[in-house]
């Protein structure tokens, strides 16, 4: 299936997966741009040496092109932008600010730069800063949140913008791939059901945790303090909805959730960590490989647009 963003990027099909902290690594970057996809590894808040060594060890798998997701708000933001340039990468998502000062050297480099959005005010700020294309990201999402759906803000985002425009939040079949496509949308980035693939380096606690989930398994902490993140309810999740109705300060509950992320993920601490998943993972029900899956989503998608 072509599309602007699989001319724009040089990939098989127009399914991004998304820059995940902790679980967007080599091989799972690797694995989905084998697969035809395009691949991210996540910077999060990695130094730059550590993603470096990533993209090495994903040039290793894959000759296919990947990108790396670049977190502004990480102390080693400016590192991890010199190094995407210095290794050659092609494509790079941002997340958590405007990437503004880094576009001039990104744009010299060749770089497409695409950010990731929760509003049209933010795409258009982002359109005007020079990005080629942006994910436009729905609250059904894992991870850190905005306020829209991606319902709604998909074709919003559509009508405001002149970049091609890339739908995340809630898609994890064909069918949701389909109905990016009716909004508007010329890719789909998806997380939660890459999580659970058989190249994805997450516990299988965790996994295991997201293919068991229900479609109201998940729950958002944060919100009052205007850093809302999707995850999976667990004991972790009670504690800090607790505090949080208590009126404690952000400090307080961030302190809790300290390395959470990285305890479930790699110590398989479903407990006291913290599960990021979508509301989409109610429908994800089995491992695969990540080819299986795009193949499968592909297929569901190119029948439903009549495009086979
Ligand atoms: C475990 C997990 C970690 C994530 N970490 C990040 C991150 O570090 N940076 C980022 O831009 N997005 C992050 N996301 C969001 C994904 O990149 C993606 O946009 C989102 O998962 C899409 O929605 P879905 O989960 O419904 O597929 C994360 C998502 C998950 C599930």
């Amino acid at each position: 299936m072509k599309t602007k963003i699989t001319e724009m990027l040089g990939i098989e099909y127009p399914i991004i997966q998304g820059g995940m902290a902790w679980v967007a690594e080599h091989h799972l970057a690797a694995a989905v741009s084998e697969a035809g996809g395009l691949g991210l590894i996540g910077g999060a808040n990695a130094p730059g040496e550590v993603v470096r060594e990533e993209i090495r060890k994903a040039r290793e798998l894959t000759k296919k092109p990947f990108g790396v997701n670049v977190m502004l708000m990480s102390p080693y933001a400016d590192d991890v932008a010199k190094v995407v340039v210095e290794e050659g990468i092609k494509v790079v998502t941002t997340g958590a600010g405007i990437p503004g000062k880094y576009m001039g050297m990104w744009k010299e480099a060749g770089i497409k730069v695409i950010p990731v959005v929760a509003s049209v005010a933010q795409a258009r700020l982002m359109e005007k800063s020079g990005a080629d294309a942006v994910v436009a990201e729905g609250m059904e999402s894992g991870g850190h949140i905005g306020e829209a759906t991606t319902m709604t803000l998909v074709p919003q985002v559509v009508d405001a913008v002149s970049i091609p425009v890339i739908a995340a939040g809630g898609i994890a079949d064909g069918r949701g791939i389909a109905a990016a496509f009716m909004l508007g949308a010329e890719a789909v980035q998806m997380g939660t059901r890459f999580v659970v693939s058989k190249e994805s380096i997450v516990s299988q606690a965790y996994k295991d945790r997201v293919i068991k989930a229900k479609d109201i398994d998940s729950t958002v902490t944060g919100m009052s303090h205007g850093h809302p993140i999707r995850c999976l309810r667990n004991k972790m999740t009670r504690e800090y909805l607790k505090l949080e109705k208590e009126g404690r300060p952000f400090e307080e509950l961030e302190y809790l959730t300290l390395g959470t992320l990285r305890k479930a993920v790699m110590e398989g601490d479903v407990d006291n960590g913290t599960v990021m998943a979508g509301q989409i993972a109610g429908m994800v029900k089995k491992e695969q490989t990540c080819k299986e899956m795009i193949e499968e989503m592909m297929a569901q998608a190119e029948a439903l647009l009549g495009r086979k």
